[in-house]
């Protein structure tokens, strides 16, 4: 049996719509998670709901502690994780407003706590491992919100490669340049390690990335907050619409 959660990133902090069951306060070997764990009804479909920023929104994303979310979700039994993620586009796959569905990453963080593959770590299937990354996204998952997201006539990049960056800040025009060479159509700060995380404890992991504004050096004006906000408010009902739909199916 399926098990669901969703992990809300910035501008989904509550799944609007939900029936809410249950709030679940956890502890893990790693610390704390972000938040309470809620138990939601979407439509026909159960599911689990973290916010990754906390709630209310006050955890930037180089110190969300990735792996007591992780691991708090794996505590509760969850098989499939569908992540939400606010992103700067970079190429033509990638215009602001569209939902894209990645298909592969590159880690450009630093200093995360970003495995369990630790010395102390007591159990000896984690202490040393050494995961198959080669394809960091579930395929079945991503289909089902691609096949999803095109019969509900939404605006759906069905792949896409994410830079994770270190933030908070954003990135240069430089920067993006570069990525942009490496192959990147995304650019965002949240999908690691938590997609990592995921995969070593063998979970399966999706991302939904609503592009909220040009990537730097991309248009000709400052990417401002305000800009950004307006993108999320309206993109983010379209996500939770996606969402409702991919899990109720
Ligand atoms: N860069 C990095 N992260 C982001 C951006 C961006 O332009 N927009 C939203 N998250």
């Amino acid at each position: 049996m399926k098990s669901i959660a969703i992990i809300g990133g910035t501008g989904l902090n509550q799944f609007p719509g939900a029936t809410h069951s249950e709030s679940i306060e956890l502890d893990t070997p790693y610390g704390k998670p972000s938040g309470k764990i809620e138990k939601l009804t979407l439509a026909s479909g159960a599911v689990h709901f973290l916010a990754r920023h906390g709630q209310p929104h006050n955890l930037p994303p180089h110190q969300i502690n990735y792996q007591a979310n992780i691991h708090a979700l794996h505590q509760l039994g969850i098989t499939d994780i569908i992540a939400v993620n606010a992103v700067g586009g970079i190429t033509d796959k990638a215009p602001t407003g569209c939902l894209s569905i990645p298909d592969q990453l590159i880690d450009y963080t630093w200093g995360r706590a970003h495995t369990y593959s630790q010395q102390e770590n007591n159990d000896p299937l984690l202490s040393v491992q050494h995961i198959d990354f080669s394809q960091p996204f579930n395929e079945e998952i991503r289909n089902a919100l691609i096949s999803q997201g095109k019969a509900l006539q939404l605006p759906i990049a069905d792949s896409g490669t994410y830079a994770v960056t270190q933030g908070p800040r954003l990135e240069t025009a430089a920067e993006i340049a570069k990525y942009e060479r490496d192959g990147c159509d995304l650019v965002g700060m949240t999908a690691m390690p938590e997609t990592a995380l995921a995969k070593e404890l063998g979970i399966r992991y999706a991302s939904v990335c609503l592009v909220v504004n040009p990537a730097a050096g991309k248009a000709d004006q400052e990417i401002t907050m305000e800009d950004i906000r307006a993108v999320v408010d309206k993109g983010m009902q379209q996500v939770t619409t996606l969402i409702t739909h991919t899990v109720s199916a």
